[in-house]
This record gives C-alpha cells, structure tokens and sequence, in this order.
C-alpha cells in the first residue's frame, strides 16, 4: 500500500517573483473554460441551490463570471429559470452574454433533452465521484446525441479521474472531493484529496493529454475549498482556469432564498450542502448518505461587490508572481510549504509587548 502526500492551500504559499508590473489594471484576469467560451474572470458560482439560480448566474455573467443552475429542479422549474435568464439577458440588452450552463446529473437524459431544446449548449454533468462509469457513459451518450455542446464534468480529485474525464469527451473538469465549506464527505466516508494538489493533479493531467492531442481544447474548474481571497491565487496557480464557490458568494443578495433574522438579529441567509438532510429531504430523495451541513451566513449585499474584491486580490496575488495574464501565473508560479509557525505569522496578529 502506497501513502501519497497531499497539499492543500494553508499548506503553501505562492513565492513572490520579480514584477515589472506598474498598475494591477495591467493584469489580465480573463480566461477560459470551455472551447469558445471566455470570461473576463476566473470566478464561477455553485451549481448549488442556495448558491445558483438565474438571478445569481445573470449577476455572475454581468461582472464577467458564470453561475451554473444547479440540478435540483423539476424540469419544468429548470425551463422557466431558463426563460428567466433570457428575459434578464434581453431586458438589459446584453448582445453577446455568457451562455447559460445548466447541471445535470448522470442519467438526466430527459432533462438534458428539454434543456436543449430550449437553447441550452452548455451542460455540467454533476456527479459528487465523477471517476465513474456512469459518468463516461453519460458524456458518450451525449456526445452521440448532440454534436454541439459543451460538457463540464466532474467531480474528480486524481491524475487518473481527471486524465479519464478528458479522454472520455468531458471539454471542462470540476475538481474537487471534500474540501467544500459545508461538505462532510471525508468525515462520512474518508475520501478525498487535499485541494491544491488534487488542482495540481488535473494540471499535469491535462498538460499530457494536450501533448498526445495537441488540437483538443481542455480546461479545469477548481472546485470548493476556497476561504480567502488570497486561495483564488493559489487555485488558479495550481492549474484552474476557473475557480468555483459555494460559501463566499452565499448570503448575497442575488442567491436564492430570502434573507432573514437570525436570533441575534442579524439579518442571515440560508447556505447548505446538497448532500445535507435538508436539502435532500426537500427535493424528497430518500435514499442517500449525508455528505454535507445546512447552517446560514451573514447577509452580504450584492456580489458585484464581492467579484469586485476578489479581482483585486488575485490582480494584486498575480502581481506578485510577476504574471501579467493567468498562463504566466501558471508557468511561473512556485510555491514555498509552510509550517504551523509560518501560517500563524501570516494571520494577523499582535506584537509582542514586554
Ligand atoms: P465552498 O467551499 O465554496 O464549496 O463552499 C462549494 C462546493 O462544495 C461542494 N458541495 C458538497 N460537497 N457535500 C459535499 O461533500 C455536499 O453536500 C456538498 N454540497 C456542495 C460542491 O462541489 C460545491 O461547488
């Protein structure tokens, strides 16, 4: 039996590197995720359902990021978010938008069906092990079924997941297994890989599967697991193209779900693990193995204003390395271990006073 070691983003810093960088506006956040599909930035909201409906996806899409539908509706709930978002996108009289990526689960044929037929070309097989067998047989299906979509798909957290992903059609990877603010998954069943090197995994994945098919086209999503502004860095460093978020995108004004009191008067929103009782119980699946914690989080106002500071963070974090655009970050960038002692120092903290 094999022990490997796995990092995740306490563990590690990025190394400052020499910067001729003048202004952070000089940096380019922009980037991709799947084949013609570009966003000025890195930042893609839960396909959760406390996180992602068409309110949040049309904000997400005007600051230049994407929401994915979560895939806890009925069909005839998801046509209408659908049509919302349309009605959003025209209302505003947005030509070229983001297009709308909507989640399935592996055997969502139906629903992927009537998705497309109402315009939709980009979907999100959301599957919590994607290394599966029904995850290869859902992108094959697919891929015989429609000549012109788009597939994100995942989630993995090994060389091996990410590799079989490409090589089965997936064009987009979401990695992640467990480290998400309101997942249990380790703790119930003791899988998982630390986050930072299961990104740096699917990287090295995807870099040799480009360099036995140099025209294929792939990307990553790192998935969950991000608590500072300063782990957007980090994750994309690491080998995301995009970086995906459940908690801190919560509480805003844009997720679904109404904002109330909580017993010290703060006003709160809800935000829970699909794999919670709560949730699951609401869409009334009976038979699963909770994997995840409901609780609620401070109300946050609106999340132009949350995508506002994470730009500036991950300008600021790229300027550091010296990396004007997100491929540099990703070829340049080096990171340093830190101990216990090395992560305290960089917490705030006081001086000692004798
Ligand atoms: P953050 O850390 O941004 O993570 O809140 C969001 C990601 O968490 C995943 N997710 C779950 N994982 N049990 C899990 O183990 C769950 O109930 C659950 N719900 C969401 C998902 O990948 C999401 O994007």
């Amino acid at each position: 039996m094999t022990i490997t070691e796995g990092l995740t983003f306490d563990d590690v810093f990025l190394i400052p590197k020499y910067s001729d960088i003048e202004h952070r506006a000089d940096v380019s956040t922009k980037t991709q995720i799947l084949p013609g599909f570009t966003l000025e930035v890195p930042f893609v909201s839960a396909n959760m359902d406390t996180v992602t409906e068409h309110k949040m996806a049309f904000s997400m899409m005007e600051h230049g990021g994407l929401g994915v539908l979560h895939r806890y509706l009925t069909i005839e709930d998801m046509l209408k978010e659908i049509d919302l978002y349309n009605a959003e996108v025209k209302a505003h009289g947005i030509k070229t938008s983001v297009p709308f990526v909507v989640s399935i689960g592996a055997n969502d044929f139906e629903r992927t069906k009537a998705a497309y037929e109402a315009g939709i070309r980009n979907f999100c097989i959301d599957v919590a092990h994607g290394h599966h067998l029904l995850v290869k047989r859902c992108i094959e299906k697919l891929r015989t079924l429609y000549s012109d979509i788009g597939i994100i798909a995942g989630n993995v957290c090994t060389y091996q997941g990410a590799f079989d992903l490409f090589s089965w059609g997936a064009d987009c990877i979401k990695v992640g297994v467990g480290p998400g603010s309101v997942c249990t998954t380790r703790i119930k069943t003791g899988s998982g890989y630390p986050q930072l090197s299961a990104i740096q995994l699917a990287f090295k994945a995807k870099k040799d599967y480009l360099a036995k098919n140099p025209e294929a086209q792939k990307f990553i999503i790192a998935d969950g697991g991000i608590k500072y502004y300063g782990d957007l860095t980090k994750a994309i460093a690491a080998g995301g193209d995009a970086v995906m978020m459940g908690s801190l995108f919560a509480g805003c004004k844009q997720t679904p779900g109404t904002v109330f009191r909580n017993e010290n008067e703060e006003m709160v929103k809800s935000y829970r693990g699909m794999a919670s009782i709560p949730a699951q119980s609401d869409f009334g699946i009976e038979d699963f193995n909770e994997e995840g914690i409901s609780l609620t989080v401070k109300y946050r106002g609106n999340v132009k204003h949350i995508i506002e500071r994470m730009v500036k963070g991950l300008r600021s974090g790229m300027s550091y390395s010296g990396a004007r655009d997100i491929k540099t970050l990703q070829n340049v960038a080096e990171f340093v271990r830190v101990t216990q002692s090395g992560h305290f120092e960089g917490q705030p903290h006081k001086a000692f006073k004798n």
